[in-house]
């Protein structure tokens, strides 16, 4: 990879959706990215700044080991986190299996914690302004019926992320989280429903990497704490 002074900026569930939307977006915009995802097989983002490391974020128990190569590999500074990756188990609570409950909550916020922990002294030490980014979600604001298990590893993403922006306050390090409304991204691939086919029922996620942009790109010493976006007309369909 070529080293840039934009720094590197490292995404999670980067072969996908939204974080691939991310990293076309930072690599246009002159940044070095490396991503994150279990595997990048349909994920067809080629860039001589793009580097790309299979991991499954939710073997917890070899995450550490796994990060810290990964840390000790990186040998520029980092301009960014981005804890992107997650997936969707949506039904009745009775319907869903202790396994993707475990699944959901160690994807969906428990990686992200040890992804922030084996990164933050290093960030902490920088000299220049490091951003952590989460997505997190509608469901990280408001509970909803079939939602239970994924908008609690939402809102621990947010009571989290407001827990470590005052934790890292008095560093360069800012944190903070983008909430979208239904984006159009296979996430919905193995779920039972689907945002409607009209463009204004779902926001694409080209919106979600712009809004990353605009939280980079904030003055030194601002914090964008947490931006909200969604849908002009929600509306939601089942699948056949
Ligand atoms: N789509 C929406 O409507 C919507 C709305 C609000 C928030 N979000 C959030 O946005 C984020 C991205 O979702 P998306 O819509 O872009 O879905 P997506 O297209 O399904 O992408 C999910 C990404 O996460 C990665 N991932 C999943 N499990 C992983 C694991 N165990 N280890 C490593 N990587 C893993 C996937 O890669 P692999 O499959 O290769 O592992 C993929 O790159 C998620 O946090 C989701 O909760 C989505």
């Amino acid at each position: 990879m070529i080293e840039n002074e934009e720094g590197l900026i490292i995404v999670s569930g980067a072969s996908s959706g939204i974080g691939q939307a991310m990293v076309a977006k930072l690599l246009a915009e002159g940044y070095s990215v490396l991503g994150l995802a279990k595997d990048f097989i349909n994920s067809q983002l080629s860039h001589d700044n793009y580097s790309t490391v299979e991991i499954d974020l939710a073997a917890i128990e070899q995450l550490p080991a796994a990060l810290d190569k990964i840390s000790k590999a990186i040998d520029q500074p980092i301009r960014a986190l981005v804890n992107n990756a997650g997936i969707g188990r949506m039904a009745f609570l009775e319907q869903l299996s202790v396994a993707d409950m475990r699944l959901v909550m160690e994807t969906n916020f428990l990686c992200h914690a040890i992804v922030t922990k084996a990164f933050l002294p290093r960030l902490k030490q920088q000299k220049t302004v490091v951003d952590i980014v989460f997505t997190g979600s509608e469901a990280a604001l408001a509970g909803s019926r079939q939602g239970s298990i994924y908008c609690a590893s939402k809102f621990a993403v947010r009571g989290f992320v407001q827990s470590i922006r005052d934790e890292c306050a008095r560093s360069q390090v800012r944190v903070s989280i983008l909430n979208p409304g239904a984006v159009r991204t296979p996430f919905f691939e193995d779920l039972h429903f689907e945002p409607g086919q009209a463009p204004e029922n779902a926001i694409l996620p080209e919106d979600v990497a712009e809004v990353l942009l605009t939280v980079l790109k904030a003055r030194p010493g601002t914090v964008i704490d947490e931006i909200n976006l969604s849908p002009q007309t929600q509306l939601w369909q089942k699948k056949d």
